[in-house]
């Protein structure tokens, strides 16, 4: 499949406008390859890097993914796409289910990191972790904290807002658009 490189300063308009609606994570470890949503994230500048920084709670399974293989692609999606994509990744753990096999999704061999892109999501960056830190939620304001890390678990789901999230800083190795055509 084909892959026309892009700027992705740019592109940076559009993919923080995908952000705020929601995006995907792709992860890759010991035989498994997971997708997740995201809608925290940054993008800039950093040790004369250029870098994607998403929020990762510790809870979930992507964080062990990350723990195992510090590379990742974030997945943007370009106009209308399948919906359940977003049901599924954001709603369902990698731990329980393969969502990339459950939603049928064709994947895209990376060219600097051993993680694939999505061709159904196809602005793709792919990205190495530089750096991690888990936050401390002592120093998060108090409005933010109480809508955010309640202490108390989401009943009858997988989910948990309970943890905090890990900062995951990733260099930008390579950015494309996988063309399906
Ligand atoms: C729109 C949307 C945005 C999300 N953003 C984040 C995020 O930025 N960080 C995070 O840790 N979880 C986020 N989530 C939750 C994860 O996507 C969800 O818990 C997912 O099932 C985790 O998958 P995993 O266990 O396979 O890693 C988001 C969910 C949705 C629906």
């Amino acid at each position: 499949m084909k892959k026309e490189p892009i700027d992705f300063i740019g592109c940076a308009g559009t993919i923080l406008e995908a952000l705020n609606r929601g995006i995907f994570m792709t992860t890759r470890a010991n035989g498994k390859t997971d997708c997740m949503a995201i809608q925290w994230g940054t993008m800039g500048f950093l040790w004369g890097k250029s870098v994607f920084v998403c929020y990762v709670r510790e809870s979930r399974f992507t964080r062990e993914m990350l723990d195992a293989n510090p590379e990742f692609t974030v997945n943007i999606p370009m106009g209308d796409y399948d919906r359940k994509i977003m049901a599924v990744c954001g709603g369902k753990s990698g731990r329980d289910v393969d969502k990339i096999a459950e939603l049928g999704l064709t994947l895209v061999e990376g060219d600097k990191v051993s993680v694939p892109g999505i061709s159904e999501l196809p602005l793709t960056l792919e990205c190495k972790v530089l750096y991690r830190q888990k936050q401390d939620v002592n120093l998060i304001p108090e409005d933010c904290r109480k809508m955010f890390y309640p202490r108390k678990s989401v009943p009858g789901t997988h989910d948990s807002e309970d943890d905090e999230h890990i900062t995951f800083i990733g260099e930008i190795l390579a950015a494309y658009r996988i063309c399906n055509s």
